[in-house]
C-alpha cells in the first residue's frame, strides 16, 4: 500500500502530536514521582484498622501529589523487614512504618538512616533504636486510663462494696508491641483505688501484664485464655462481671467464651461487661445489640491526616513543630511524638460519635 504524500504529511503531523503529548504526559508523572516517593507499611491486612489507616495515609499523600508504596506485611516479621529493604532500594523519601514487633527492625532503620531516610512510627513506636525520627500516635496511656474507665463505668464501681465486689479478669495486648504497656498501665492505674478497697477482684490472681498478654493480638488464642479461665476459677457459682479487654475482637471473642458457658441466656448470669479498642464493626454491632458494652475509638482518618501533614512538612524541608518531646522513650532515645485523643464509644453516643462522623456508615451497621 502507498501512501499520498498529503497523507503522509498528515500522518507526520499526528505523530508529532502524539509524541509532544507524551512528553508532556511522562513530565506530569515525574513532576509527581519528583514530589517524592513514599514508603507506608501496615502490620497486616487481616485487621479492619490497619486497611482505614494504610488508605487514609495513601489518600492523603497522593492528594497532595506524592507517589505512594504501600505494603501490608501478613503479621510477619520477614515479610516486613523485606518489605522496608525493598522500599529503601527504591529510593523512597520518607517510611512510614507500622511494626508488628517494635524491636525487630533495627537493622532496616540502620539502612534507612544510611540513606537519609526520615522514619516516622505510625501509632506503633519502634524501639531500641536511634534511627526513629517521630512517632505520630495517640496518647496510649490515656487510650488504657479510658478502657480502665469503662469498667469503672460500666460496672459501677464507685458503688460497689467490699461485702459484695465485683469480679473481673484481665487481657493485655501483644507483649511486643509497646502501646500494650501504655494501655495496661492507664487502665490498672485507673482501677487500682478500687483493687485497693479491695470492692474489685480478680480470682485468677492472673494480673502481671506479661502473664495475661495476648501474642499478636491474637483472638483466637485470647478465646482459648477465656475457656480456660472460665473453666478453672467459674465452674461453681461464681459469677464474672467484667472483662479488661484491649482489642475489640478479643472482647468478641471473650463474649463468645462466656455465652458458651450460659452468660447471658441463665439466670443470674449476665454477659460480663467488656470494653475494647479500635470501634470495629462487629463491635458497633454488639454494642447496639446490647452485648459488648463500649469500645474506644481512635479515628484512622485523624492519624491519617496527622502523618501525612508530617510528611508533607519534612519533604518540604521544613521543622515540624508543636511535638511531644518528654513522653516517648524508645529505650535508645526520646522519639518526638505527635499524640492524638481517642474517645470512648457506648451504646449512647454512637450515633454521634462513629455514624454521623462518618467513621462507619448507618448501613454498614445494618441500620
Ligand atoms: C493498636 C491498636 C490495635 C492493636 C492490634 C495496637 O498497636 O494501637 O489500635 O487494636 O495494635 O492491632
Amino acid at each position: 500500500m502507498r501512501f499520498s504524500k498529503k497523507v503522509l504529511f498528515f500522518g507526520l503531523v499526528l505523530a508529532a502530536v502524539a509524541g509532544a503529548l507524551l512528553v508532556s504526559c511522562s513530565k506530569k508523572s515525574d513532576a509527581a514521582a519528583g514530589k517524592g516517593l513514599v514508603g507506608v507499611i501496615m502490620p497486616t491486612r487481616s485487621e479492619e484498622r490497619w486497611i482505614k489507616d494504610g488508605n487514609a495515609v495513601k489518600e492523603g499523600l497522593e492528594k497532595l501529589g506524592y507517589t505512594v508504596n504501600l505494603q501490608f506485611s501478613d503479621d510477619d516479621i520477614p515479610t516486613q523487614t523485606r518489605q522496608i529493604d525493598d522500599l529503601i532500594t527504591r529510593g523512597v523519601k520518607v517510611l512510614v512504618i507500622a511494626s508488628i514487633d517494635g524491636s525487630a527492625l533495627s537493622n532496616q532503620l540502620a539502612n534507612a538512616a544510611a540513606n537519609k531516610i526520615p522514619v516516622i512510627a505510625y501509632d506503633r513506636l519502634l524501639m531500641k533504636s536511634p534511627n526513629v525520627d517521630y512517632y505520630v500516635s495517640f496518647d496510649n496511656y490515656k487510650v488504657g486510663g479510658q478502657m480502665g474507665d469503662i469498667l469503672i463505668r460500666g460496672l459501677k464501681l464507685d458503688q460497689a462494696t467490699t461485702a459484695k465486689p465485683v469480679i473481673i479478669e484481665l487481657f493485655a495486648g501483644s507483649p511486643d508491641d509497646n502501646n500494650s504497656v501504655g494501655f495496661y498501665q492507664g487502665a490498672m492505674d485507673n482501677l487500682k483505688p478500687y483493687f485497693d478497697k479491695a470492692v474489685l477482684k480478680v480470682p485468677s490472681g492472673q494480673i502481671e501484664r506479661t502473664v495475661v498478654g495476648t501474642l499478636r493480638w491474637d483472638a483466637a488464642e485470647a478465646q482459648k485464655r477465656m475457656e480456660n479461665l472460665l473453666s478453672a476459677y467459674y465452674s461453681g457459682n461464681e459469677v464474672l462481671n467484667g472483662i479488661l479487654s484491649p482489642y475489640d475482637p478479643i472482647s468478641l471473642s471473650c463474649l463468645e467464651a462466656c455465652k458458651a458457658v450460659g452468660y447471658g441466656s441463665t439466670p443470674g448470669k449476665p454477659l460480663p461487661v467488656v470494653g475494647g479498642q479500635d470501634c470495629i464493626v462487629a463491635s458497633c454491632k454488639s454494642i447496639l445489640a446490647g452485648e459488648q458494652y463500649a469500645t474506644v475509638l481512635k479515628d484512622t482518618r485523624s492519624l491519617g491526616a496527622a502523618t501525612v501533614e508530617l510528611v508533607d512538612t519534612l519533604l518540604q524541608g521544613k521543622t515540624p513543630t508543636g511535638l511531644d518531646t518528654s513522653s516517648y522513650n524508645n529505650g535508645s532515645k526520646i522519639v518526638p511524638s505527635l499524640l492524638l485523643d481517642s474517645v470512648i464509644v457506648t451504646k449512647d453516643n454512637l450515633k454521634t460519635a462513629v455514624i454521623d462522623t462518618g467513621y462507619i456508615s448507618a448501613s454498614e451497621l445494618g441500620l
